[in-house]
């Protein structure tokens, strides 16, 4: 298998290339004055097993875009197949129809992966796992979460979790006890036409350092409102670690005002302001499930 960086995998794809033995290449990556993204492979695939890593953070269109015209160069270049590692899937939230006349965003940009003759994809942390049906060929969910929460329990000595909203629960609470910590949740409301959020339930009381755990930070704002209502309840000191920083805006901002004093995330999206903890070995993992 030969893994190849399209245009954006913050070193995931090298480390995945070391850890399955496989060689690790890339794309060349221009834009035309009209803003069309070009890519060319640079690299021999006749007959190989090409592994193509793209994340969607920034310019998700693009990246998205990126992606199809990636496969169909590899298999132009003689692929003998195309899988897919994703480190952030973008339009996951969009997993149903909130309101009539939406689509079901994660089950388009799934869906059109798999039609452009992918037929294995991992993916780091999707918004759900479930949505991963969607993709009609192999589908793996790479767990990242929980290595994630212990570094940053490792380095904080954080002695409760706290999952930000109910969706998030289950998992943050099994975490926790693995990790023989406390835990509790809190409800959140969010509107669906201006986005803000309410709360619906709060924590009855938190206790020394107290970590906050969700899949992503988009925003901050659900993060934020975490930190105030953990403080409030007596932590004396709130952290946040998630997998995917996507960090929008003023976010970072928003999280420091609120309390936080350090955020973790994973080299899905880099932050040279936040604590970046290596998920490589967990998609080399998940990968490694496609090599026959
Ligand atoms: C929502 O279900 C997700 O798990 C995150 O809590 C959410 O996307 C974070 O968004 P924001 O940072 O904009 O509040």
């Amino acid at each position: 298998m030969i893994v190849v960086g399209v245009n954006s995998d913050y070193g995931i794809g090298r480390g995945v290339a070391k850890l399955t033995g496989s060689a690790y290449r890339n794309f060349q990556n221009k834009v035309f004055p009209d803003g069309e993204s070009y890519i060319r492979l640079d690299a021999n695939v006749k007959g190989e097993d090409v592994l193509l890593v793209q994340g969607m953070e920034s310019q998700p269109d693009k990246r998205f875009v990126e992606m199809l015209m990636a496969v169909d160069a590899a298999f132009e270049a003689g692929a003998a197949n195309v899988y897919g590692l994703i480190p952030y899937l973008a339009y996951a939230r969009q997993d149903r129809v909130f309101s009539d006349g939406e689509p079901v965003s994660a089950r388009a940009v799934l869906r059109a992966l798999y039609d452009s003759g992918m037929s294995k994809i991992a993916v780091i942390e999707p918004h759900k796992e479930q949505e991963l049906s969607y993709f009609k060929g192999k589908s793996v969910c790479v767990n990242a979460l929980e290595s994630v929460a212990a570094k940053a329990v490792a380095e904080t000595g954080s002695s409760m979790l706290i999952a930000p909203d109910s969706g998030s629960w289950g998992r943050v609470n099994s975490i926790a006890k693995r990790l023989g910590l406390k835990s509790d949740y809190i409800e959140k409301n969010r509107s669906r036409v201006d986005g803000s959020l309410s709360m619906v339930k709060g924590l009855k009381n938190a206790e020394g350092n107290a970590l906050i755990l969700d899949d992503m930070i988009s925003t901050g704002g659900t993060v934020a409102q975490a930190s105030r209502e953990a403080i409030a309840a007596g932590a004396s000191s709130v952290n946040v670690a998630a997998v995917h920083l996507l960090l929008v805006g003023n976010a970072k901002e928003k999280i420091k005002d609120a309390g936080v004093t350090k955020v973790f995330g994973s080299n899905t999206i880099l932050d040279s302001e936040c604590e970046i903890i290596d998920v490589s070995g967990e998609a080399a993992k998940a990968v490694s499930t496609f090599i026959d």
